[in-house]
């Protein structure tokens, strides 16, 4: 798989770290309005003393710029500025970026080279790593999008200093969803201090690095990357897309917990640990919504294979499996994790 470098400072080093890995010529620096204000001279001057042509583009910032219409601005944008084939695109933010970035690399004349420089928590422990681009459609979130494996993922995390407590807490909820599915060490070191917050962001690299080495393309066991999602994008889109991500799966990490506790999968203790967690970071144990909207809006979750669907039981902290149940057995989950 692609290479990844986790550095206090790293951005500095982008120009030679992109050399090392064989790219050179013209580099298109894409981010959004106010990762830009912050980081993209840095960037910019880090490529151009490596004799990179630096070309650079700002989108709006937030997931409306996840579209159809920016994502044309964008090969406009890199047909404009004459990249090749070798040359090389650079995602400069954070999970909105990246997706929509990637997404245009992967497949402006067919794919080219893709750098991933993660600025927000979720983007370094979580979007960055393994390749998945995309944009939203109107019918839904991350509906057309690619594989596309980024050449290099560089991650800063002096560059999270800059970013606000409550999107700084998103990510959070992402680190306990690897420490719920894979890691009970990683659980042990919750609530980090930041002396030991790149060793969290690296555990959480490595598993996912690990699951999509063994599944790139989420037929198996990658899929367990998506414990607390189903409910949770559920909530998302009950709320109008008010509830942000990663409030929206930590509240649906929460509801598995007690649906899992419920069918005999987990203990009580294990249940309660992991809730505790996500309330001690300041997340949401629960929504007002009840399992009959969640049921509706699981239904049409993309995804769902006919009448079944793969849910990501709890089955203890470091401990989540993979459990193909029926559109019967998903309501009564639902049931028992959810107001009714
Ligand atoms: N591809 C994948 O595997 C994958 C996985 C999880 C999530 N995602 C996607 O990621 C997106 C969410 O990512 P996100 O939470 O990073 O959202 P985001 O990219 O919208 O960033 C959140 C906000 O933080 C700002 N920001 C980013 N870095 C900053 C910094 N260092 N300092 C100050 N402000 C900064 C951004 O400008 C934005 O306003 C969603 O679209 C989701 O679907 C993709």
């Amino acid at each position: 798989m692609s290479e990844t470098v986790l550095r206090r400072g790293a951005l500095n080093e982008l120009g030679g770290l992109m050399r090392g890995i064989g790219c050179m010529g013209k580099a298109a620096l894409i981010s959004d309005v106010n990762v830009a204000g912050l980081f993209m001279s840095r960037a910019k001057e880090a490529l151009r003393c490596e004799g990179f042509e630096v070309f650079t583009h700002a989108v709006p910032a937030g997931e409306s710029s996840k579209s159809l219409s920016r994502y044309g601005e964008l090969l406009g944008f890199l047909a404009e500025s004459g990249l090749t084939r070798s040359d090389t695109v650079v995602a400069l933010g954070g999970g909105v970026v990246g997706d929509l970035a990637g997404f245009a690399a992967a497949t402006y004349l067919r794919g080219i080279r893709l750098v991933q420089v993660p600025t927000s928590l979720l983007a370094c422990v979580d979007s960055s790593v393994g390749g998945k681009t995309g944009v939203d459609l109107e019918q839904g979130k991350n509906l057309a999008g690619a594989f596309w494996q980024p050449a290099l993922t560089l991650i800063d995390p002096d560059l999270l200093r800059s970013l606000p407590a409550e999107i700084y807490r998103d990510g959070l909820a992402e680190i306990v969803k690897y420490a719920a599915i894979r890691d009970r060490a990683l659980f042990d070191l919750l609530p980090y201090d930041l002396g030991e917050e790149e060793e969290v962001i690296r555990r959480c690299v490595d598993i996912k690095r690990e699951l999509v080495s063994r599944d790139e393309r989420d037929r198996g066991e990658r899929q367990l990357l998506n414990f607390g999602h189903s409910f949770g994008h559920a909530f998302e889109k009950l709320s109008g897309y008010s509830l942000s991500h990663g409030r929206a799966v930590a509240a649906g990490m929460c509801a598995m917990a007690r649906a899992s506790y419920a069918l005999g999968l987990c203990s009580a203790e294990d249940a309660s640990s992991l809730i505790g967690m996500v309330h001690v970071l300041g997340l949401p144990t629960e929504t007002p919504y009840t399992a009959e909207e969640v049921y509706g809006c699981v239904l049409s979750d993309k995804k769902r294979q006919g009448e079944r669907m793969t849910l990501i039981t709890f089955h203890g902290i470091g401990d989540c499996r993979l459990t193909c149940c029926s559109m019967d057995e998903l309501r009564q989950a639902l049931r028992l994790g959810l107001p009714v």
